[in-house]
């Protein structure tokens, strides 16, 4: 009798925690339903590295802008989702809503102002000219009138290549394309904003092949950029100075950059 009554009293015992355990779960997933991060959709235009791109083999969206932009996330509590453009698609995507920022080295130009909300300036950059190693001819960018050149289409490299007089500009759709045109003498010359060009001779396979001529021309600020009056533009700006408040945007800028500049 006691044996039956020990053994009821477990059972009941066990329904009533299966029931607990049953109700809590339930509890957690509506609270998860609740609190899901939103998704930040992130456009890019990954052959700009050291800002964006994928490892040989891999899908994997690496680089400066990347970590930027997925510690901008976290700060905002979203969850980053990349994906894979070209670079002249990326205003265009922001204008149709199909993502909510791009991060792909943009330069803050008074044009892209017009066109999208453009962020504080996250990163100092500039335009340099690539030449082959045997090309002892040009010097600077002055020395390129009738040349050719090749740029990424829709960059403010490419704008730069188009006010040179008389040069024969090739557009390719990405950075790859760009070097290899170089490589293969089917252009004079690059124009392409310089930590690109300086990463690309230090490792991107440019080392025996190319060199930087002539001076850094224009300076140039880098922003993300999203859609014309984006609620998003303030809150990423936020935090964006939060991040350099806590050190984070120069643990990020120490990775791909060496030592900060104060
Ligand atoms: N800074 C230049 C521009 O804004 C080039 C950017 C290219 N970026 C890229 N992810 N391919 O036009």
């Amino acid at each position: 009798m006691k044996k039956t009554w020990m053994l009821i009293m477990s059972m009941l015992m066990a329904v009533m925690m299966v029931a607990g355990c049953g109700g809590g779960d339930k509890k957690a997933a509506d609270n998860k339903v609740a609190q899901a991060p939103k998704v930040l959709r992130v456009g890019t235009e990954p052959t700009f590295a050291p800002f964006e791109f994928q490892k040989e083999g891999s899908k994997d969206f690496d680089g400066f802008d990347m970590d930027l932009i997925r510690a901008i996330g976290k700060q905002l509590n979203m969850k980053v989702e990349i994906q894979n453009m070209g670079f002249d698609a990326l205003i265009p995507a922001l204008n149709a809503g199909n993502i909510d920022v791009a991060a792909a080295g943009m330069s803050i130009t008074p044009d892209r102002q017009k066109a999208v909300d453009m962020s504080d300036p996250y990163y100092v950059s500039g335009l340099v000219v690539v030449v082959n190693k045997d090309n002892a001819a040009v010097k600077s960018v002055n020395d390129l009138n009738n040349k050719g050149i090749a740029v990424q289409i829709g960059t403010t490299g490419a704008d730069r290549a188009a006010k040179v007089p008389g040069a024969k500009v090739k557009n390719f759709n990405t950075n790859a394309e760009v070097f290899l045109e170089l490589k293969n003498k089917g252009v004079d010359a690059v124009i392409i904003d310089k930590p690109v060009a300086e990463y690309y001779l230090a490792q991107g396979g440019g080392k025996e092949s190319a060199k930087i001529v002539g001076d850094t021309m224009e300076a140039e600020s880098y922003g993300l950029s999203l859609k014309k009056n984006s609620p998003l533009t303030k809150e990423i700006n936020k935090a964006m100075l939060d991040l350099k408040k806590n050190g984070e945007y120069d643990k990020i800028y120490e990775k791909w950059f060496g030592a900060v500049k104060k």
